[in-house]
């Protein structure tokens, strides 16, 4: 890799990537690629803390990676890997784990509300989950991390943890900086507009797949949750079509301004349907790729296989930086 600074983005392996993922994240990345050496692992061991069906998991894992591939991210020019693939992410979990307050975790919100949804299955690795993020980061000195606005306490935990580990032991981690995209970070749920799109929504009309068909696509958007206003503004209170106007205007790269503008006097089943056109087209090269991709086994498992030969590499020096800190006896 050459002296660009580094960038790491982890993204689970859970339901589907969605067009929030898409918007929020992954089609950043790629714009990043030009500017930053990134580092993008599958984070198949944050999984489990929510149980899995194996099958299922290893599949959706390299459909995961190969969604990667088929947004533009360039696999031979940047690192994509599975995180369970590099040993270092759980050692140095465990190390960080020692360095992580009962009473921060306590705080974390995706903690609280995961143990909420999990009542019978709150484990340990739900609640140091951030604990194993922050190793992810920390491991490649990590100069930016691109993630939604959900993760931002974990990151701000994560810089904690670096911190106070640096403070004893001198400079030993780079602190990130975290990177929230300002358009399009927040993309709702378009059944209920006030809560983000998710992957686990269990009502699959609530968010869009990046994989879903033009036909699936215009389905769910002629079914999103509006008002009964029937005015195309974006103000308070219009939560779903201010969800709508967004996603216009993060896939036309246009301001909501210019969007809003463009929808004057018309009704929501024209906005509706000019959302779900633009969504499609934005999706088909993508989707063609995947497509081809997955024809392509081959190739597919060498980005992997020499993703976590790279990966690895970069972590055991920052692993051994912390051993050797820590007192353990050299290997
Ligand atoms: N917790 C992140 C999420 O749910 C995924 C993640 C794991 C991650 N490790 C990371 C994101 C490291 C950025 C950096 O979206």
């Amino acid at each position: 890799m050459s002296d660009k600074p580094i960038i790491f983005s982890g993204i689970q392996p859970t339901g589907c990537s969605t067009l929030g993922n898409y918007l929020g994240a992954l089609k950043n990345w790629v714009d990043l690629q030009n500017d930053y050496n990134c580092i993008f692992s599958v984070v198949d061991l944050h999984s489990i803390t929510v149980r899995q069906d194996a099958t299922a998991l290893r599949k959706r894992c390299m459909d995961f990676l190969t969604q990667y591939l088929a947004c533009g991210i360039d696999g031979e020019e940047n690192i994509v890997f599975f995180q369970s693939h590099v040993s270092a992410h759980a050692e140095l979990s465990w190390i960080l784990n020692c360095f992580a307050y009962m009473g921060e975790l306590n705080r974390m919100t995706q903690f609280k509300d995961k143990s909420a949804k999990h009542a019978d299955n709150i484990n340990a690795g739900l609640y140091t989950y951030p604990v194993l993020m922050a190793a992810d980061i920390l491991l490649y000195q990590t100069d930016l991390v691109p993630v939604g606005i959900d993760q931002k306490q974990h990151l701000e935990l994560c810089r904690d943890i670096a911190i106070r580990f640096n403070g004893i032991y001198g400079d030993v981690f780079k602190i990130p900086e975290g990177y929230i995209p300002k358009e399009a970070a927040r993309i709702m749920s378009l059944q209920d507009p006030t809560s983000k799109m998710s992957k686990s929504d269990p009502n699959v009309n609530g968010f869009i797949s990046i994989l879903d068909d033009p036909d699936t696509i215009k389905r769910k958007f002629k079914r999103a949750v509006t008002d009964s206003e029937g005015e195309i503004a974006f103000r308070d209170g219009k939560d779903g079509i201010n969800n709508l106007l967004n996603i216009y205007s993060a896939v036309t790269g246009q301001s909501v301004e210019q969007s809003v503008n463009e929808f004057a006097g018309l009704g929501y089943g024209v906005l509706k349907e000019r959302v779900a056109e633009a969504v499609i087209e934005e999706l088909r090269p993508m989707q063609e790729r995947y497509a081809d991709l997955t024809k392509n086994k081959d190739y597919i498992n060498k980005i992997y296989t020499e993703g976590a030969k790279r990966a690895g590499y970069m972590a055991a020096k920052t692993l051994r930086k912390v051993h050797r800190k820590l007192g353990y006896v050299d290997r």
